[in-house]
C-alpha cells in the first residue's frame, strides 16, 4: 500500500543559494532521499564533453542522448545518477570545465527532456528504499518536475554573497552568468513557492525555516 505520509520537498534557487547544504541537512533530519538534480545535469555535461560534444552541436547532443541510459545508485541518503552504468567522479562534475558548460547544455530542450522522467522516478526510488519522502533540489523542481510537491521552497541570496561562498569553497564559478542562462526556469519555479532570502542567514537558520512546516506536517 502507498505510504500516505510520504512527502515531496522541492527546493529551487540560483547558484550557491544554499540549496545543497540545506537539502542534505533536511534529508538527514527527516529521513528523506536526497536528489541533487544539478549533479545530474553536471554528470550528463561531463559525459557529453568526454564524447567531444559541445552545446552548439545539436545533432551530436541528440546522438549522445539516445545512446546513454540513466539509472540510480542510492548511497546513504543520496540518489546518485549512473550514466550507462557508471558514475562520474565528483571532482569531474565540479570541475571548472563542467561548471562553464553545464548551463548551456541545460538550456537545450532535448537535454531537459532526457532527464524529466528520470527525475520524477526518484519518488519511486525513495518509496522502494523506505524513505519517508524525497527532497529534490534544482531549478525547475517545483514548476516542472513536481508541481504538486507537498513543499515548494525557493532560496535566493545576494549575488556578491554567492560569489563569496563559491570562492570560499575554492571553486571557480560565474554564478551571475549561470543565473542569466537559467533565469527563465528560475522565474517559473519562484511562482507559488515559499521564498527564503539566505543572504544574512546561517545554514542552521535556513534549515530551521525549511524544517518547521515539514515537522508540523509529519507530526500531524
Ligand atoms: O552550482 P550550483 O549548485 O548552484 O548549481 P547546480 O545545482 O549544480 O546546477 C548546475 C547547473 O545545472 C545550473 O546552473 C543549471 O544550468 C542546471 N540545472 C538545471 O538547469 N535544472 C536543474 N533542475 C538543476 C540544474
Amino acid at each position: 500500500m502507498a505510504n500516505p505520509s510520504f512527502i515531496i520537498v522541492a527546493i529551487d534557487g540560483g547558484a550557491a543559494s544554499g540549496k545543497s547544504s540545506s537539502s542534505r541537512t533536511l534529508s538527514e533530519r527527516f529521513h528523506l532521499l536526497h536528489a541533487d538534480t544539478g549533479s545530474y545535469y553536471r554528470a550528463l555535461t561531463a559525459e557529453l564533453l568526454r564524447g567531444g560534444v559541445t552545446p552548439t552541436d545539436l545533432p551530436g547532443v541528440k546522438a549522445a542522448l539516445s545512446a546513454v541510459s540513466f539509472t540510480t545508485r542510492v548511497t546513504g541518503r543520496s540518489a546518485e545518477i549512473e550514466l550507462s552504468g557508471h558514475t562520474i567522479p565528483d571532482a569531474e562534475i565540479r570541475s571548472a570545465e563542467v561548471t562553464a558548460h553545464v548551463a548551456p547544455f541545460a538550456a537545450i530542450p532535448e537535454v531537459r527532456a532526457a532527464l524529466l522522467d528520470y527525475q520524477r522516478g526518484q519518488a519511486d526510488t525513495a518509496r522502494k528504499n523506505n524513505f519517508r519522502g524525497l527532497v529534490m533540489e534544482g531549478r525547475d523542481i517545483g514548476s516542472k518536475i513536481f508541481p504538486d510537491a507537498d513543499f515548494r521552497f525557493f532560496l535566493f541570496a545576494d549575488p556578491v554573497e554567492r560569489a563569496r561562498r563559491r570562492e570560499q569553497q575554492g571553486l571557480q564559478d560565474q554564478v551571475a552568468k549561470r543565473d542569466t542562462l537559467d533565469s527563465q526556469r528560475l522565474q517559473e519555479s519562484l511562482q507559488g513557492a515559499v521564498l527564503i532570502d539566505s543572504t544574512h542567514l546561517t545554514l542552521a537558520q535556513v534549515v530551521e525555516t525549511l524544517a518547521a512546516p515539514i515537522a508540523a506536517r509529519l507530526a500531524a
